[in-house]
């Protein structure tokens, strides 16, 4: 469907824990589909949907699930050893409100999620593609900001963080264009309008790696008008 990609496969080795949790608790992942998901179906409930987008080795994933029995956790990922490691961080931690994707969220989004059917995304240190030669395959851009949009409940939220500030500002820039988003923070800090740290985030692995070189991190949190 798509060319461009916001990824490329990483070649990351699974270590042998991973490769067995990615065999024996295959029950948590929902196959790629061309059909809307029946979220009622697959978590067994009406509770809200967050959807989280890359959610590299699961880490933040796991914590704020565990931290939110009463609301469902989807996670987009296509870093098999990351699948492997959320899926026994779900076991381990007896969670029964995350199930996983291995797919490109795009298509995901495109093929499996019905407009207004999603209260929260969470995007938590998007690959940057800091070349310019490479931007066209940055994540939070117009069309796949609008289709955000789109999948949002009225008055569900899009957070994401990065602490590559190009790539904030590019995205904010992006989000802002988005007629059916609200930026609660918009001139808070002007001219950037990002949004103060939430308690809620685990600090993720980009994380670190962003602070132990000394990055800013960026907060971004739009509401579907
Ligand atoms: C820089 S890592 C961040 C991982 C994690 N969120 C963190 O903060 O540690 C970005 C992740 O997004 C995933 N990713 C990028 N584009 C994606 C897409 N279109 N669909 C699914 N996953 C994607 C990559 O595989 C990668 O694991």
């Amino acid at each position: 469907m798509r060319e461009i990609r916001s990824f490329v496969l990483r070649s990351g080795r699974m270590s042998a824990a991973q490769k067995r949790s990615y065999g024996l608790y295959s029950r948590w992942r929902v196959p790629f589909a061309r059909e809307f998901l029946d979220s009622e179906k697959i978590f067994g409930g009406k509770n809200p949907l967050t959807v989280e987008i890359g959610f590299g080795m699961g880490e933040a994933t796991a914590l704020i699930a565990e931290g939110n029995p009463d609301k469902n956790y989807l996670g987009v990922e296509v870093y098999k050893p990351g699948v492997g490691k959320l899926l026994w961080e779900i076991e381990k931690r007896g969670l029964q409100n995350i199930r996983i994707i291995e797919h490109d969220a795009v298509e995901v989004l495109a093929c499996m999620i019905a407009p207004a059917s999603v209260h929260a995304f969470h995007i938590f240190f998007p690959d940057p593609w800091p070349k310019k030669k490479h931007h066209k395959r940055r994540l939070l851009a117009r069309s796949f900001t609008g289709l955000l949009a789109e999948k949002l409940v009225k008055g569900g939220y899009i957070y994401a963080a990065t602490d590559w500030e190009d790539y904030a500002e590019w995205a904010l820039a992006e989000f802002a264009a988005v007629p059916e988003l609200v930026n609660p923070h918009a001139g808070s800090f002007a001219p950037q309008s990002f949004a103060p740290r939430p308690p809620w985030r685990p600090q993720t692995k980009f994380e670190q790696k962003g602070i132990a070189k000394n990055h800013k991190i960026r907060e971004l949190y739009f509401v579907r008008s």
